[in-house]
């Protein structure tokens, strides 16, 4: 198997991020943050900060940077700060030092004085619940009300009333932090009227296109450049606050300005995952066959509200085969941290609810959790036409149930002090794609570069793109550079919703039969090394009857040194066609302390059917990640937010995340059916994926374990007490 290219680079330090970059007249921007969740700036004293030794600039709100409202059809609007007075959240950008040294900026900071017109504040999702408002239509359009009834069934209560069996419990899901380890950071250099910008983002032809229109340049002048990006996952789509001030102020100052969120800051100045509150009610036969099923969500978002955590929607995209359906989906607007997109956004909390009812609806039966979901796999999203294109998932629970020992789950109840409890849930995550476009160049040194804008968030695109970039042009991967993160390359889209090996992969399926063609009309045209002849490519070169040459041979022989095609691709007619997700099982033990209740993680299992998996180890180490925020969910993670508004544990000193002793061997196994229905090269998404249902899997173990069942998450000592 090849290595992952970037691996060398960042085991040893040698990547350099966007904020290793220092151009010479470096100055350092430093943002300032509220300190109350809800009110009006009244007036900002800023004369001690203008003293102060090495500041440059300050920005409030009565001085702004002039900067507009982005707006994307890919992510929506994204917030731009210190553009009015209005506070709505504790920890909200209102300010923005620069100084000649980070310290400089740092210290002179802490001087500003802010006079507040302090309002109530709203915190509570559950004070919130009663006057919840209707969500907007997601991402997808769907609406936030959806019913499916089978016919003459007049209500999704009535389907409930009839069923032989019922659950209906509601589940709570906690507040995550987007802290990836490369803090949101940005450095901003303006030459000539043009803005260069070296920021980590989840894709670079997005961040120019937003921050062209905030500091309303033309998108030509603005060059966003992310080579490496140190974690993401929906945290770094929207473009951040340090890259608009720092830009900003940059232009303003006409120095290279560079800025980074502290640790602190990350938790209330980026975006968060949505807490929610969510009500199942399913109804099956004696037989476990599902007959009903409600779910209803609530979502915590901004004051104007942003982002809605989609949960119901996700059981109403891809989940369980039923006759009657119902989803809603509601918001309950408060003064916290603006809200965004997380890694399975709607699925990784909604599996939860969903994956959890499921097993409670097994011990109501007196049945098998993994027979229950079987008997209930749908070959169609619920209440839709269009089959799945290639679905593996039972599959994936058999082999897994096998290699797990699940028929053992009766056997080994106590363990010394230790309660030994055995979980399981269904992942599924939609496989989507987006709009993409790759430059596939061959050059004469009879090497190939493959370059898309894009971004590599630590998913190992980079290589993908090398292989696939190889496997198309049938030469070995190290004859193949990846040109990636340079919003100048073609656009390549974003590394978000799990699609960029979909994206990427097709639209170089276009580019490399391009670009054989344009070699060969160099190889047969005037001068060429065959002209006039009939020729044919293979393995990296072209043949004539009776003779052959490397391409880079035709390309020296014709005096060129490049050959180049540009292969666009985009979701087209098969989405008329099938339906496509991906899917899997997880699997779990868990050890309970009789004692202490301290739960700790003994084993996991994940089996996943997400096509042709193309780089084994960049996919294995994505899904292992993905398991272990699963376990991160379940058992530590979650923000606090006090009744003030201030994040009880917005640091890493307090905001519990798992380290290595909280993590078993991670066993991830793949059942690999290419699903060239999606896509010409057959891989559907693998990262979101991972960590959906392995906090149910938890729950449902920790009850297998002690016969107490935790409906919120994280779990805590006191839940088993
Ligand atoms: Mo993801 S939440 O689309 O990075």
């Amino acid at each position: 198997m090849t290595m992952r290219t970037d691996a060398p680079l960042k085991t040893s330090g040698a990547a350099r991020y966007g904020l290793d970059v220092t151009p010479p007249g470096t100055v350092y921007g430093y943002v300032v943050t509220s300190t109350i969740a809800h009110g009006e700036i009244t007036a900002m004293d800023v004369a001690a900060v203008r003293a102060a030794p090495g500041v440059l600039a300050v920005y409030t709100p009565f001085d702004p940077l002039p900067l507009r409202t982005p707006m994307s059809p890919l992510l929506g609007e994204t917030w731009v700060p210190l553009q009015d007075t209005e506070v709505t959240y504790y920890g909200q950008p209102v300010g923005f030092v620069v100084a000649e040294t980070f310290e400089q900026a740092r210290d002179a900071a802490l001087l500003v004085e802010v006079t507040y017109d302090r309002r109530p504040a709203r915190t509570s999702l559950h004070a919130g619940l009663a006057d919840a408002l209707d969500a907007p239509p997601s991402l997808h359009g769907e609406p936030p009300t959806l019913q499916v009834l089978a016919d003459g069934v007049e209500s999704i209560e009535d389907a409930l009333a009839a069923s032989a069996v019922r659950v209906d419990a509601t589940y709570e899901t906690a507040t995550q932090n987007h802290a990836a380890m490369e803090p949101h950071s940005a450095v901003a250099v303006w030459e000539d009227g043009r803005l260069t910008l070296y920021s980590g983002t989840q894709g670079s032809d997005l961040q120019a296109a937003q921050l062209a229109q905030a500091l309303d340049v033309e998108p030509a002048r603005v060059r966003a450049l992310n080579p490496f990006v140190g974690g993401a996952f929906g945290g770094k789509g929207h473009a951040g606050v340090s890259a608009f001030l720092g830009a900003a102020a940059a232009r303003d100052l006409g120095r290279p300005v560079k800025a980074a969120l502290t640790r602190e800051q990350v938790f209330t100045a980026t975006a968060t995952r949505p807490a929610t509150v969510q009500r199942l009610r399913i109804g099956a036969d004696a037989d476990g066959r599902l007959t009903a099923l409600a779910h209803d969500s609530w979502s915590s978002t901004t004051a104007t509200p942003s982002f809605v955590e989609p949960t119901s929607h996700g059981t109403s995209r891809e989940w369980y085969t039923t006759p009657n359906l119902a989803i809603t989906q509601k918001m309950v607007p408060l003064h916290v941290p603006p809200t965004t997109f997380m890694r399975a956004p709607g699925e990784a909390p909604g599996s939860f609810a969903l994956e959890s009812a499921m097993d409670e609806l097994a011990v109501a039966l007196g049945m098998d959790p993994v027979e229950l979901r079987l008997r209930n796999s749908s070959i169609a999203p619920p209440g839709r036409d269009l089959q799945w294109s290639s679905k593996h998932l039972d599959e994936c629970f058999t082999l897994g149930a096998q290699r797990f020992g699940w028929a053992q789950r009766h056997r080994r109840r106590v363990d010394r002090d230790w309660l030994v409890g055995y979980g399981t849930a269904t992942a599924m995550f939609p496989a989507l794609r987006f709009p993409c476009a790759v430059r596939i160049t061959l050059r004469p040194d009879d090497t190939a570069e493959v370059a898309t804008s894009g971004a590599d968030p630590g998913t190992g695109l980079r290589t993908v793109l090398s292989l696939f970039g190889a496997e198309a042009l049938a030469i070995p991967p190290e004859r193949v550079e990846a040109a990636l993160g340079d919003s100048t390359l073609p656009p390549g889209g974003m590394s978000g919703g799990s699609t960029a090996t979909a994206s990427v992969g097709s639209a170089i399926a276009v580019g490399a039969p391009a670009v054989i063609d344009a070699l060969v009309a160099v190889a047969t045209g005037p001068g060429g090394l065959f002209e006039g002849r009939e020729v044919a490519y293979a393995d990296g070169r072209v043949f004539a009857e009776g003779d052959s040459a490397t391409f880079g041979e035709v390309l020296r022989a014709a005096g060129r040194d490049e050959v180049t095609a540009i292969g666009t691709s985009a979701p087209g007619e098969e989405m008329t066609k099938h339906s496509f997700s991906s899917f899997g099982a997880q699997f779990c033990e868990v050890r309970v302390h009789r004692w202490t209740r301290e739960v700790r993680m003994s084993r996991m299992l994940g089996v996943f059917d997400a096509g042709r998996i193309v780089h084994e180890q960049a996919a294995r180490s994505q899904i292992m990640g993905g398991m272990i925020w699963g376990v991160s969910a379940a058992l530590h993670e979650g923000l606090e937010i006090e009744e003030s508004g201030r994040p009880a544990n917005g640091d890493f000193a307090s905001y519990l995340i798992p380290v290595n002793a909280d993590i078993p061997t991670v066993d991830v196994e793949f059942v690999r059916y290419p699903d060239t229905l999606h896509n010409p090269v057959g891989a559907r998404g693998l990262g979101e994926i991972s960590v959906v249902g392995v906090a149910a899997a938890i729950a449902n173990a920790v009850y297998d374990a002690t016969g107490i069942r935790v409906r919120r998450i994280p779990i805590v000592l006191e839940d088993l007490l």
